[in-house]
């Protein structure tokens, strides 16, 4: 949320000169206020949450912070609660979407709203699509609302996103369009036989997309989507680090490609970017 209300709550907590430490904006998955304290803040970060959720009594429950980045294999955060109670289960709704989630258990973060809409609008009637890093589903949820007669196959390997995939499904009733699998996606795409049945394959994941780029292009009929994610460094410039990682995760492949755009998405850290490349791929089984 981009707000001045951290601000102007601030004003009464913390003194005049530290006021311009004072984040802009704060992140709301649900009913949960997620606050990012910079180092000057630290002694007054509980007042800090307890005046932004007197601002927000009935809108926000309880008010966390990010305490290290995810370094668990499933990208779930840890969190420091700094006001409020009830536990880190919400309901966040989105794009006409409902998605239960629990922080302490799963990634889920809200600042991929429009990410996800620009990419369901890329998707056209009647395709497969695969998603290889679903989590609680928000990218196949928001497609399947959003486009008709879509087949999403929604892949995950933490139990505890799947459990609340499978619930998110039910939520918005698309069961006939959304199949949730639970395991590794590589894995997934082997047994669940889905090499080459894809118009277009999500790889939401920054952290474990490049490993899984050859995987992707199995999941692909001839012809089809990629949509790649990656971290980059907002100095160099996106297209050339994003051109140089698809060619070498995609090397030895007997492939076409090109990259039909690329999108810096949000800052995750100093020097460190969300990105993605749209590709579009043709294996050279197509040609005769
Ligand atoms: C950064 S999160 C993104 C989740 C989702 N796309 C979203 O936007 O909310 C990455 C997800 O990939 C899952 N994951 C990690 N390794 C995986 C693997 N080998 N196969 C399938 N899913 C995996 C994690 O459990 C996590 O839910």
């Amino acid at each position: 949320m981009k707000s001045s209300a951290l601000r102007e709550v601030a004003e009464g907590v913390v003194p005049k000169s530290l006021i311009s430490h004072v984040p802009r904006g704060f992140e709301v998955v649900g009913d949960i206020a997620i606050v990012n304290i910079p180092r000057q803040l630290e002694n007054y970060r509980f007042e800090l949450a307890e005046a932004l959720l007197s601002r927000f009594k009935g809108r926000m429950r309880i008010v966390v912070r990010r305490v290290s980045p995810a370094r668990d294999p499933n990208r779930v955060h840890s969190y420091e609660v700094l006001a409020g109670s009830g536990g880190l289960e919400t309901i966040h709704r989105e794009s006409g979407c409902t998605f239960k989630v629990d922080l302490s258990k799963v990634f889920f973060t809200s600042r991929l709203q429009y990410e996800r809409i620009r990419v369901a609008r890329a998707v056209r009637r009647g395709e497969v699509v695969v998603n290889m890093f679903a989590g609680v589903g928000p990218f196949s949820i928001v497609i399947a609302k959003l486009v008709q007669d879509v087949k999403v196959y929604s892949i995950d390997i933490n139990p505890d996103a799947y459990k609340l995939m499978v619930e998110n499904i039910r939520l918005n009733k698309v069961e006939d369009k959304v199949i949730p699998i639970l395991g590794d996606a590589g894995e997934a795409i082997d047994e669940h036989g889905l090499r080459g049945v894809a118009d277009r394959v999500l790889m939401p994941s920054p952290e474990h997309a490049f490993n899984y780029l050859a995987k992707a292009v199995e999941a692909l009929k001839p012809q089809g989507f990629i949509h790649y994610y990656d971290v980059a460094n907002p100095k160099v410039s996106l297209y050339d680090h994003l051109n140089l990682r698809v060619r070498e995760g995609l090397r030895g492949l007997e492939v076409r490609w090109v990259m039909r755009g690329v999108r810096a998405i949000r800052s995750v850290a100093p020097l460190k970017v969300y990105a993605c490349a749209d590709l579009e791929v043709e294996r050279a089984t197509s040609r005769p």
